[in-house]
């Protein structure tokens, strides 16, 4: 139940101790980034476990009011949305990782790109959001509990609003996919940019398949590309809780067969075996 707890326990860390990771932490993730870096099309991403020292400036980050950030992780990718995809699968995962071992981690898309001069982005790639990676500090300052209360960070959409029947398109609640449940449990846990949740679930009785579809709630995250990631995060806690519940399944790309739902965008499907 290790990836539940962790699931359960995540929350954006915005304050930080301003202290480097411990080297056997350091060792731990960077392992772990090393073997976790294969994508659902088996495409990889090699991540960066990146620490910037006491001497160089602060990094300003536009919203958010994140403190005593030191250590980054990033990764350089194509602009496609299945890098995107990938992007947020393989690093949540990360994230999780960290979270299990009781590190603080912040999602953050709006980010200060020339901080990370030093490093070469080659021009047909890009970093598309960066994790802020370290030890959360116990006195959270009143500014980022005021952010949290903003952006509704600790609430997530009702089921209902999320989960669907696809032969039907009403509502779907968790006693009509019992096997199931936990799965989608978890994964209206995952974080998204500005806690959008732009994920929208739908289950095919009829071919005991998930088909997860894109609602674009937020224009300014669309246009960046952040709501990709957002779907990556929710896929990596969908197939991570169900691994846990020994519930084989795999991802298939279905786009030329799947049916149009309203304003949505298909992504991918889960396959229950
Ligand atoms: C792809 C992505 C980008 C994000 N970008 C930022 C950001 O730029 N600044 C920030 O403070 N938080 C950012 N967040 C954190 C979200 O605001 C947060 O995940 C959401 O409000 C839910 O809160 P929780 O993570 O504590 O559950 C981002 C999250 C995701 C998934």
């Amino acid at each position: 139940m290790e990836i539940i707890n962790s699931i359960e326990r995540r929350k954006s860390c915005r304050t930080f101790t301003n202290e480097s990771l411990t080297a056997s932490d350091r060792e731990m993730l960077e392992k772990f980034i090393k073997s976790n870096n294969k994508g659902i099309d088996d495409k990889s991403i090699d991540f960066t476990l990146f620490e910037k020292g006491d001497s160089d400036v602060q990094m300003k980050i536009p919203y958010g009011l994140i403190r005593g950030n030191k250590t980054y992780i990033f990764g350089k990718i194509p602009q496609t949305k299945a890098d995107r995809v990938n992007y947020g699968y393989i690093l949540e995962k990360i994230v999780l990782k960290a979270t299990e071992r009781n590190i603080g981690t912040c999602w953050v898309a709006l980010f200060d790109r020339d901080y990370f001069n030093e490093i070469q982005i080659e021009s047909d790639l890009s970093v598309p959001c960066i994790i802020i990676i370290g030890y959360a500090d116990e006195k959270v300052p009143i500014k980022e509990k005021l952010i949290r209360k903003v952006i509704n960070a600790d609430k997530r959409k009702p089921w209902e609003t999320l989960f669907f029947n696809y032969e039907t398109r009403k509502p779907l609640y968790a006693k009509d996919v019992i096997t199931y449940a936990e799965v989608l449990s978890m994964t209206r846990l995952a974080p998204s940019s500005g806690n959008t949740q732009p994920w929208r679930i739908f289950y095919s009785t009829s071919t005991n398949e998930f088909h997860f579809f894109k609602k674009v709630t937020n224009q300014n995250y669309e246009s960046k590309g952040v709501h990709d990631i957002d779907m990556g995060i929710a896929m990596s806690h969908f197939e991570l809780v169900s691994k846990e519940n020994e519930l084989k399944g795999s991802w298939q790309n279905q786009e030329s067969k799947i049916q149009l739902i309203d304003d949505l965008q298909y992504v991918i499907t889960w396959k229950c075996e």
